[in-house]
């Protein structure tokens, strides 16, 4: 009998003589159920994290099932196992999840009481957990957890009216600043607030908001890096390389690795701790700031994350196989680099209506198949590898050329 413990990789040596029984079903469920481990993985969710699990998923001999609004979202199109609807309907939510053995989401800014309650009336478990997700998903407790952790952040204070909006730009400062507590991504939900003029001209339209806001201390980093960390049910541990991304208009472009900080170690082990003290299963993701001396954290992304994609051609497995055999709780092994030097470039959209390409060589190409093609939307990525970072880099920026969209 095979046992939980060799998981998938053992799984696979053993695929031969499961393949010489005659049965009329894939031998993935056959290994699957033999081995007792839940297969059929519930995905919130169906955009192009979604998309990149469940391709995954399928490559692992799992049933990637996709609860989504629409048939053409990104994940919906690469998967038979899709439902219709919307994961923030607490009955859609639930009856979604009763059809799976274990589950995730794509997006953290979904009701996290809602899940709460659909994870507890169906008992099929959700990663990273309904309490977690509701941390993680407002700025505020987010950077709570991190000071009880004593790991640096920007000095930050809340902001719901006018009159605190006017004690952040005292206490903070130029520039400071504004992010909203929740469903802030690429950039949409942050506005930096440079001079008067744009504090005089914020302070006139600013508008009380449900969701309430943060303000930040404008931190003047050098940098920004990020890291790519993932914990399983089984406790087993990974983390990848230390990465440099950059951001243009508050979203990511590119990013290259492996990148070097001289305090990296003491930092991570101090994420480590901090994730193992809250049990946090599934990937995460960290995006920092190098002021030089020191590291920040600017923010927590409890899922597979942009700046985690170089992983699928530039290391020997990617965030999202460990993703995923950390909610079914498998060990996780180590991962190692393929090349010394590695890349990732977004394919942002332009709103031009017909993307058009060529395939580059030596680039991986990797497309999300998102009908739309909206200004600044994340279409697609290509990655490289290289013999330095930088080389990686340059290639990608040649290649990039050849892709209009
Ligand atoms: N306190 C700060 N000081 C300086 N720059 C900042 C600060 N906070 C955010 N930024 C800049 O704005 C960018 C977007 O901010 P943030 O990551 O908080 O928002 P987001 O909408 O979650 O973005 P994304 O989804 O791309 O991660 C950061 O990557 C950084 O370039
Ligand atoms: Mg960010």
């Amino acid at each position: 009998m095979i046992c939980h413990e060799k998981g998938v990789n053992t799984l696979i040596a053993q695929r031969k003589s499961v393949e010489l029984d005659h049965f009329h079903v894939p031998w993935e469920k056959i290994t699957m159920k033999m081995l007792s481990l839940p297969y059929r993985v519930g995905i919130l969710g169906g955009g192009q994290l979604a998309r990149m699990l469940a391709l995954k998923a399928h490559q692992m001999g799992l049933e990637p099932h996709v609860l989504s609004l629409s048939h053409q979202d990104p994940a919906a199109q690469v998967t038979s196992w899709w439902s219709q609807g919307d994961p923030n309907v607490p009955l859609q939510a639930e009856r979604f999840l009763s059809g799976v053995d274990v589950a995730t989401f794509e997006s953290e800014f979904y009701c996290a009481q809602s899940l709460s309650q659909a994870v507890e009336k169906t008992q099929v478990p959700l990663f990273p957990q309904p309490n977690v997700m509701a941390t993680l998903q407002d700025r505020w407790p987010q950077k709570q957890l991190l000071d009880r952790y004593n790991i640096s952040t920007s000095p930050y204070l809340s902001v719901q009216n006018r009159t605190e909006l006017n004690s952040a730009h005292d206490t903070l400062g130029l520039p400071f600043v504004l992010k909203k507590r929740r469903f802030g991504y690429d950039g949409y939900g942050t506005l930096i607030i440079k001079d008067k003029d744009q504090f005089t001209e914020l302070y006139q339209v600013f508008k009380e908001d449900d969701v309430g806001f943060i303000a930040e201390a404008f931190v003047p980093f050098e940098r920004e890096l990020a890291l790519m960390m993932i914990r399983s049910r089984d406790k087993s541990f990974v983390s990848y390389p230390l990465v440099e991304s950059y951001q243009q208009n508050s979203r990511c472009l590119w990013v290259k690795g492996p990148a070097q900080h001289p305090n990296f170690v003491p930092f991570k082990e101090k994420l480590q701790e901090m994730l193992e003290s809250i049990n946090y299963v599934g990937a995460i993701g960290i995006e920092m700031f190098d002021t030089g001396d020191r590291l920040l954290v600017n923010e927590l992304a409890p899922r597979v994350h942009n700046s985690g994609h170089y992983t699928m051609d530039a290391m020997s497995e990617d965030q999202f196989s460990l993703h995923l055999k950390s909610i079914l709780g498998l060990p996780l092994g180590d991962v190692h680099s393929l090349a010394p030097g590695f890349a990732m470039y977004n394919l942002l959209g332009s709103g031009q209506s017909d993307p058009q390409w060529t395939l580059p060589e030596a680039v991986y190409f990797h497309w999300y198949g998102k009908g739309e093609n909206r200004d600044g939307r994340k279409m697609g990525h290509l990655n490289c590898l290289a013999s330095t970072p930088d080389l990686a880099l340059k290639r990608l920026t040649d290649a990039r050329r050849l892709i209009q969209i």
